[in-house]
Order: C-alpha cells, then structure tokens, then sequence
C-alpha cells in the first residue's frame, strides 16, 4: 500500500426511473394500508424499473451523470465497481454489463455483494485499489432493481422495497484524501435473517422452488430491526473514533433508508444530532446498495452539503452486513 496516494473524490450522479407505486397502489394489490405503511416504515412510496429497463440501465444513467459532472471521459476509467444484489444476471457480472453500456473499455469491471452495505464496501475497495496504486480512476455505482426480486404477494416484504442507482467517481490524488474513515463489519452467522433462498448452489432453480417462490427476497424483519440498530449505531461510533472526529465535526448524516423508525433509534443510540440526519426513505423506501449514494446525491443537488463538508454514510445489509464511511465533499 503506498500511503502517499491519496482518494480525492470528484462528484456524484444518482437515477430513479419515473414510474411511481404508491402506498395507496398496494393498497389495491395486497392486504395493507397507507397507514401500516407509513407508520411502521416512514415509506410514502417508491420507483419501479420500466419492463424494458435492466439494472444496468438503471446504473448507466446515475454513472454517465457522475462521468458528465467530473468533466472526464469513459476512456479515463480504469476501474469500474458495481454493488447490487438484483443485478443483471447471475451472470456476467452488472459491471461488465454496464461497462459494455458505457463503452468504458478501458476498465476492470466487477461486483461486490453487500446488499445494504455495499455501496460502503465499495468505497473501501475502492479506496484500497486506489491506494494500492493498481488504479488511477474509478467509478462505483451502487444500484438495485429489487422489484424484480421481491414476491408482490408477500406483504411483509413488497412495501418495503424500491428501485433506482447512484454513482460516485475516484481519482488518485497526491495531494487529497476524501475518505477520511471507513469502517466494515459482517456477522455470518445472521445469513437466514434476509436471503434469496433458491437460485444459487444451496436451492438450484427447479419447478418446485418457483412454485414456493424462493426466487423472492425472504425477510424475518424484527430480528433484523433490532440488529440493524446495534450494528448501525455501534458503525457510526467507530468510524468517527477511527479518524478522531466527534458529532459537531459531521455536516450530514446518511443513513441506510429503510425504515424511518432504525434511522430514528440509530441516531438516538449513537448520539448524533437528528437534525443532521438526513431521510428520503418516504419518497424511495429502500433502495438497498443505492440508498446511501442516491441520498447524498440529493443532499448535493439541494445545496445542504457544502464545499469541504464531511458527511457520514452509514449502513446495514442482509449477510449481515454493515459498514460506514467519511466522505470529503470538495466539489
Ligand atoms: N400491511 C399490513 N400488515 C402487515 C404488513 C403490511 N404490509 N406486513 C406485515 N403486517 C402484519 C404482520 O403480519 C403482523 O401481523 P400479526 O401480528 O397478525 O402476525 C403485524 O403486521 C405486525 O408485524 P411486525 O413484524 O410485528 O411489524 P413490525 O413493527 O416489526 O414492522 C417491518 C415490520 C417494517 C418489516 C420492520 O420489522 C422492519 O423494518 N424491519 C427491518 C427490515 C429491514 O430493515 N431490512 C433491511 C435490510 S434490506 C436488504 O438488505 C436488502
């Protein structure tokens, strides 16, 4: 690791398709309400991926945002790293498809799987490779099309999810380094909690395991409530004691957006100040690996976040997974 590189990041770029399904929608398609939704998640509704649309597409139209705002050319990009766990197929991997899309040919391209988490995965990967000096430019993109793997007839778990993707471009720096901290955790031992239970080596895609819908995201929620909030308050602390920074030195708070009422008791165990929080889970539920980056992207283009601010992403994801980094924004 050469310790004089350093990451300087140049900008951001998130995409949600148009279409919009409300609480009121599933309201009309399960047995639900506006009023158990809203109260128990915080989620008013959420974007749902086009039936042309992949989520490549998804991802090619945050990336080409964050390529258009940093002023540099496909051609500059050496390294491309997406995080997903509904991606295109299982496989090739999301980032050669969308590597392919871009006509990024000068890149690596490869996924990392995270869920939740992955996006801050990724920062550290990234941050790593960089560091390494293997690479010079990179493009990560944490992106979701969960519509395509969640069971609509399942109530505990379709209003919960949404789509979209959002982008984020590195370059070696000698001079900045704008991830100032980052911290990873995972907890094996929570797998059944959260999974997609065939499709893989464990539940080969048969008749049957169509038939019992396996193929859908399985969740036992209030198992994962109560480790999430553990795990993302305990993130949150050791990221800034890892870099020495304390609550008044943080401009805005990014939280995994799944469910208002974690983001709540996160920020009360952590003992952050809630009017630094940042929420959009009303407007997008939870869009997995693209929450945390299409969150800051919002918070960027709505001018709260300004020049040399730090903000702090934190996150929380099926494996279990959970992480949190922070991030310079100087641009
Ligand atoms: N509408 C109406 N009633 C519902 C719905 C619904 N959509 N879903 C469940 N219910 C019912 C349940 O069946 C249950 O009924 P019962 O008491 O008759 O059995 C009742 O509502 C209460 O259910 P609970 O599970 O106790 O509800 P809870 O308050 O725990 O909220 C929720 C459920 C929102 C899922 C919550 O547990 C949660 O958010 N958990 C965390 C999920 C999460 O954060 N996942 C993140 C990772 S995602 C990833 O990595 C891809």
């Amino acid at each position: 690791m050469n310790s004089k590189i350093g990451v300087k990041i140049l900008s951001t770029g998130s995409y949600v398709p148009e279409k919009i399904l409300t609480n009121f929608d599933l309201e009309k398609m399960v047995e639900t309400s506006d009023e158990w939704i809203s109260t128990r998640t915080g989620i008013k509704e959420r974007r749902i991926l086009d039936k042309s649309q992949v989520t490549s597409d998804l991802a090619y139209n945050a990336a080409v945002k964050a390529i258009e705002k940093a002023k540099i050319s496909v051609d500059d990009i050496d390294l491309i790293v997406v995080a997903t766990i509904s991606g295109d197929a299982p496989m090739p991997s999301t980032a050669c498809y969308l590597q392919k899309k871009l006509k990024a040919f000068n890149s690596t391209a490869f996924d990392i799987s995270a869920a939740c988490s992955g996006f801050i995965y990724g920062v550290t990967v990234v941050k790593g490779l960089i560091q390494s000096g293997l690479y010079k430019r990179a493009l990560l993109v944490g992106v979701e099309a969960l519509s395509r793997v969640t069971d609509w007839t399942d109530r505990n778990t379709c209003v919960l999810f949404g789509d979209g993707a959002g982008a984020m471009i590195f370059e070696a720096s000698e001079t900045e380094d704008d991830i100032v901290s980052a911290y990873l955790g995972a907890d094996g031992s929570f797998t059944e909690l959260l999974n997609i239970p065939a499709g893989g080596a464990i539940n080969p895609t048969t008749e049957e395991t169509a038939r019992q819908k396996l193929q859908y995201i399985k969740m036992q929620g209030k198992e994962i409530f109560k480790v999430a909030v553990t795990k993302m308050a305990e993130a949150a602390i050791k990221v800034q004691e890892k870099a020495g920074l304390k609550d008044e030195d943080i401009t805005l708070y990014i939280p995994h957006q799944a469910n208002l009422r974690i983001i709540d008791a996160v920020a009360k165990k952590a003992g952050v100040n809630k009017d630094k929080v940042y929420v959009n889970v009303h407007k997008y539920g939870n869009m997995s690996a693209a929450t945390t980056i299409v969150a800051l992207d919002e918070a960027i283009s709505e001018g709260i976040v300004p020049k040399g601010s730090l903000v702090e992403l934190v996150a929380f994801g099926a494996g279990l997974t959970w992480g949190a980094c922070i991030l310079k924004i100087n641009f």
